[in-house]
């Protein structure tokens, strides 16, 4: 049975991970507003991936006996100044979600809570993989600066990208 710290805290998190999805899909309406659809392809598979999250805390809770709770969701930006002003906005957003899922790995060792911890060393790890994805782009697009021509290849680079299983 899971302590209903746990239950809130994961309760949190199932809303800043669904968060971050509404995050991304305003992020895919911006580039598919810029014409840049590749980007706006990598953004929807990382929109998606996060719904996955939410879902993997979603069923944690269910399979310890706990109850959801949804909470409500704010409204998110819809305009940035650039591409990389998208990107590195959501280096911002994933270093704040870095920060909550190593908050609930804390919880987890304070409250004895073997399960979630277990179940929380994947998100750790993904945590790394998802920083390291953006910071990779913020520092192509850093390179490519002002140049149209980089950027349609760039487009077309991360337009490659399909949603993980
Ligand atoms: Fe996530
Ligand atoms: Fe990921």
């Amino acid at each position: 049975m899971i302590t209903s710290k746990m239950q809130s805290a994961m309760n949190e998190q199932i809303k800043h991970e669904t968060f971050s999805a509404y995050l991304y899909f305003a992020m895919v309406a911006y580039f598919h507003s810029q014409n840049l659809d590749g980007m706006a392809q990598w953004m929807k598979a990382q929109a998606q991936e996060e719904l996955d999250h939410a879902q993997r805390f979603f069923n944690h809770i269910n399979e310890r006996g706990g109850r959801i709770e949804l909470q409500p969701l704010d409204k998110p930006q819809a305009e940035w100044a650039s591409p990389i002003a998208a990107f590195k906005a959501a280096l911002q957003h994933e270093k704040f979600i870095t920060g909550r899922i190593n908050d609930l790995a804390n919880l987890a060792d304070e409250e004895n809570d073997r399960a979630s911890g277990i179940m929380l060393q994947w998100f750790v790890t993904e945590q790394v993989e998802e920083e390291d994805s953006v910071s990779r782009i913020i520092s192509m697009l850093e390179r490519i600066g002002d140049s149209g021509h980089g950027i349609l290849m760039a487009d077309r680079e991360l337009g490659r990208r399909v949603a993980e299983a």
